[in-house]
């Protein structure tokens, strides 16, 4: 047989999770920036570990040769969503990207798993530019939300324990669990939009604040401390209100008021390099 140089196989299956973790990250912080709710909550990724892959190849009879087709799963991706409905969302998303192609799906949410299981599952085709040229790779996605991932760490732990053997009574409780997590994940989805909301107007109290700090940092370049002083007490004055239209409207007349220092500074500006020439 061939010296197999697994680290060298491996290594494109590295990349690919690497850089698909950062595309997803950034896509939380577009997402962030217009002030849209993110489907996303968290990204995590793994290479499959040799044992791991060695295991599977022998179970499903795979040839080494075969390998790189046959396991899917070498590269793996878990995209976690706070609610059910994010989830069609995400693999929306995900279908529409011109750098992943879906080729199976695998719906576990609608077709729940014996073991109590739920998940989406979208394998994916995905190139990454190695110093060898391009390479497709397969990737599998997983997406699940909060709960479904909770039940499954556990119940995986429990799969490792037993060695896949769990007993009647554990098995009996983990699909007793799997079904308050369905009634969990829909009661959630019932104050999905509230839930939604809540967090859109913190995150957007948060970026209005993070604004008018930057603002009156600025135009203490630009005016008297006496001036910036005031503007500082009414900034506290309106946030003390915690009304978000006050807030919002203070930030944009802060922002005119900004624009006009800025402004007469310029002229101030043009008018000593006039002197100076
Ligand atoms: P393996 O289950 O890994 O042998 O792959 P497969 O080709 O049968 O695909 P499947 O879609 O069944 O599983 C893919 C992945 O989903 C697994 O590697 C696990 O991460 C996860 N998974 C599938 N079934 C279960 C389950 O019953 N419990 C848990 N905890 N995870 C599961
Ligand atoms: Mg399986």
């Amino acid at each position: 047989m061939d010296i197999i140089l697994w680290h060298q196989i491996l290594a494109p299956y590295e990349m690919a999770v690497d850089e698909l973790i950062l595309k997803f990250h950034h896509m939380k912080d577009e997402y962030a920036r217009y002030g849209k709710y993110c489907p996303i909550e968290q990204v995590t990724g793994r290479v499959k570990s040799i044992t791991s892959i060695l295991e599977k190849m022998q179970k499903k009879n795979v040839s080494m040769d075969r390998m790189e087709d046959e396991i899917e799963d070498i590269a793996g991706v878990r995209i976690i969503c706070q609610f059910v409905e994010d989830i069609e969302r995400v693999a929306q998303i995900i279908s529409r990207r011109s750098d992943l192609r879906v080729t199976e799906i695998k719906d576990y949410i609608r077709n729940q798993k014996e073991s109590g299981y739920r998940s989406y599952h979208m394998i994916t085709k995905y190139v990454v530019n190695t110093i060898n040229g391009p390479k497709e790779i397969n990737v599998e996605i997983q997406i699940r939300t909060m709960a479904m991932d909770f039940w499954a760490t556990t119940e995986h732990s429990l799969q490792y324990k037993y060695q896949g053997k769990i007993p009647e009574r554990v098995g009996t409780r983990l699909a007793n669990a799997a079904n308050a997590i369905i009634s969990l994940d829909s009661e959630m989805s019932a104050v999905r939009e509230e839930i939604m909301d809540a967090q859109l107007s913190s995150k957007m109290k948060y970026s209005l604040v993070e604004d008018i700090v930057s603002t009156i940092e600025n135009l203490y370049t630009m005016t008297t401390t006496r001036e910036v002083e005031k503007i500082q007490d009414e900034f506290y004055r309106v946030y003390q209100e915690d009304n978000m239209e006050e807030l919002i409207r203070y930030h944009d007349q802060l922002d005119l008021i900004a624009q006009a220092y800025k402004a007469q500074s310029n002229r101030q500006g043009d008018g000593r390099k006039k002197n100076e020439e």
